[in-house]
């Protein structure tokens, strides 16, 4: 056993020899400082692949990304991010919650059906999931690395990173959903200007004015509308850098690169102040995406025009599920 074993090993010695021993491959091998500098400075080399600047082993201005990403990118946002925590912890503690002025009347309105609940739950756990993933991809080596050990690092940062590759193109189906089944309601009007101006009646003398707003207010629309287009930024740029075969080059990657980090830090600091005001500003807004109603006081409260439109669904208590998809969507 031990004689074959020395045979294939003194076989396996002969063909790795006999390989360095090409002249190509020997300069290679044995290149000197002159090489590594000409590869260092960018020099172009030859190579059998046929792909744009595949002879390129190291892309000098590639640096540039590199720095901008690491200096600038990565810090700035993460003080954007503790930064709007920050400020949902000030609302939170200086302003207060919005609690309804009235008592509930416990009659209910239809305001999301199940379509539209299990739309924003799936959007939210992806986006979550994403954001997760994304930012272990950005800041885990400075905040994940330095506590576990090696082997848990490597398999959550390999998890992170396949998840984040594989899920990415799949979000781009519930922003699909997200602007077919909500856009009608997000279309900005004068209204909203007006509640713009009353800073929605949360804060300052304006508190608790209750402004007027349809189905949206001027605050969920512009989240709306920064989902969409951010979002959409998003996964364009993450389907260009997923999909490094149409002939893409390095800087166009390095483009791609910094407008989705820079997009997708923009959308979680968004949507860090959305799940704020869902979770623990607006009083009676989380049941409404839960079971799909919402109390008349509420209503009447926050989305008066709407209120207008669909109240007569608290007379008809058995056709309001069915118009979940169209008398709610009234007023505007
Ligand atoms: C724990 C996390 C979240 C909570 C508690 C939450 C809560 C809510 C609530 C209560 C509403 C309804 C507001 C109303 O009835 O007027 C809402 C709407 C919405 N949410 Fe979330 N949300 C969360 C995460 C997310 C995430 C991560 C996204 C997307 C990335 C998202 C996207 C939306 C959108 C687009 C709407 C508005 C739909 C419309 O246009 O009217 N939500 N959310």
């Amino acid at each position: 056993m031990k004689t074959w074993l020395m045979a294939l090993f003194t076989a396996l010695l002969l063909i790795s020899t006999a390989s360095v021993a090409d002249p190509e491959k020997e300069t290679v091998g044995f290149a000197g400082a002159d090489y590594w500098r000409a590869v260092k400075d960018g020099q172009e080399g030859t190579t059998t692949s046929r792909s744009p600047e595949h002879g390129v082993l190291i892309s000098v201005p590639g640096q540039l990304w590199f720095e901008v990403k690491t200096k600038w990118v990565s810090p700035l946002g993460a003080i954007a991010i503790f930064g709007s925590l920050a400020m949902c912890g000030l609302v939170y503690w200086g302003v207060g919650p919005t609690k309804l002025s009235q008592p509930r009347t416990g009659r209910k309105l239809k305001r999301w059906s199940r379509l539209d609940r299990a739309l924003h739950w799936t959007t939210a756990a992806m986006f979550l999931t994403l954001s997760g993933s994304g930012l272990a991809i950005i800041y885990g080596k400075y905040i994940i690395k330095p506590v576990v050990s090696m082997g848990v690092w490597e398999n959550w940062i390999w998890f992170a990173k396949v998840f984040h590759n594989y899920v990415g193109p799949l979000f781009f189906l519930c922003l699909l959903g997200v602007l077919i089944k909500w856009c009608r309601h997000n279309i900005l009007s004068r209204v909203d200007l007006q509640w713009f101006a009353k800073l929605g009646g949360m804060v300052g003398k304006h508190k608790g004015s209750h402004p007027s707003a349809g189905f949206s207010n001027g605050g969920e629309k512009m989240i709306f509308w920064l989902l969409i287009w951010f979002g959409g930024i998003v996964v364009a740029t993450g389907l260009v850098l997923d999909f490094p075969i149409f002939g893409q080059l390095r800087r166009q990657m390095e483009w791609a690169s910094f407008i989705h980090i820079v997009g997708a830090l923009i959308l979680i600091c968004g949507f860090i102040f959305h799940i704020y005001m869902g979770l623990f500003q607006l009083e009676g807004a989380l049941e409404g995406m839960v079971t799909g109603e919402v109390d008349e006081t509420w209503a009447k409260e926050h989305h008066d025009l709407w209120y207008e439109a669909v109240k007569h669904q608290l007379d008809d208590p058995n056709g309001a599920s069915d118009k979940a998809g169209s008398a709610t969507h009234r007023g505007q």
